[in-house]
């Protein structure tokens, strides 16, 4: 399966230290076309920048995700801004968001940072890719408020939820969750959310789709997910792969 446009790795991650430059190698001839690469704080933002330069099918997204804020000062985004404007394949503002599950971090210190790097990305005419657990209302109040362009990533919230992120013009990111046997709410999404606005994405190395539940997750496994997309929605896996490749391209601004 040839296209796959993965919209949301981790390839920083540690998990990956052993084999990466092996793996990344390999997943061209895997029908692996493009990766968005999100980063999560200032070492990962480095690391994101050498892996989007040493290889011509990554980009980059940078920002600070909401687990990743200990120690870290709203002027420390100054940084984030420069490295935006200077870097041509920093693509999106990611992964930020809120986690109220993630207690290590209040929530007083996550709503600024989030709120700030929102503006950041409008301020820079970039999407913003983001993360929200258990964390739906204070997420849209601040999408609602200020209305970016991008992604909700592993969207986890009701069908009902996905109309307001579509309304707002938003893309709604689907992975491994809906491989899953108990993947009702995400199915009833896939089912209602127009194949023009979904995007495809790994969140490797977590969140491996059946049969590699458990597993490292990487960007080839998508077939899976968008195989099972296209029985959702009665088409082929190609045409689903395919679009969402378009979609992606499209909300990042990617013409290569
Ligand atoms: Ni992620």
């Amino acid at each position: 399966m040839s296209g796959i446009f993965d919209t949301h790795a981790h390839y920083d991650d540690e998990k990956f230290n052993e084999d990466r430059a092996a793996l990344l190698s390999s997943l061209p001839s895997k029908g692996v076309e493009l990766v968005m690469n999100c980063a999560t704080n200032p070492g990962s933002i480095k690391s994101t920048l050498a892996l989007a330069k040493e290889y011509d099918f990554i980009y980059a997204a940078i920002g600070f995700h909401p687990e990743d804020l200990i120690g870290l000062k709203l002027s420390d985004l100054e940084t984030v801004k420069t490295l935006a404007l200077q870097e041509p394949k920093v693509k999106a503002i990611g992964e930020i968001g809120l986690d109220y599950y993630w207690k290590e971090v209040p929530r007083e210190t996550q709503l600024p940072f989030f709120e700030t790097q929102i503006e950041l990305a409008k301020a820079l005419g970039l999407p913003v890719i983001v993360h929200d657990r258990e964390a739906h209302e204070d997420t849209y109040a601040l999408l609602r408020k200020h209305k970016p362009k991008g992604v909700l990533h592993c969207y986890s919230g009701s069908a009902e939820s996905a109309k307001e992120i579509l309304d707002n013009g938003m893309y709604i990111g689907i992975g491994g969750a809906l491989t899953f046997k108990n993947a009702k709410k995400v199915l009833k999404v896939a089912e209602y959310v127009p194949l023009e606005r979904i995007l495809l994405e790994t969140d490797a190395p977590y969140m491996a789709p059946v049969p590699c539940r458990g597993k490292r997750n990487d960007s080839s496994l998508i077939a899976h997910v968008a195989e099972k997309l296209a029985e959702i929605k009665g088409i082929s896996t190609k045409e689903v792969i395919d679009t969402c490749n378009r979609n992606g391209r499209e909300l990042f601004h990617i013409d290569k």
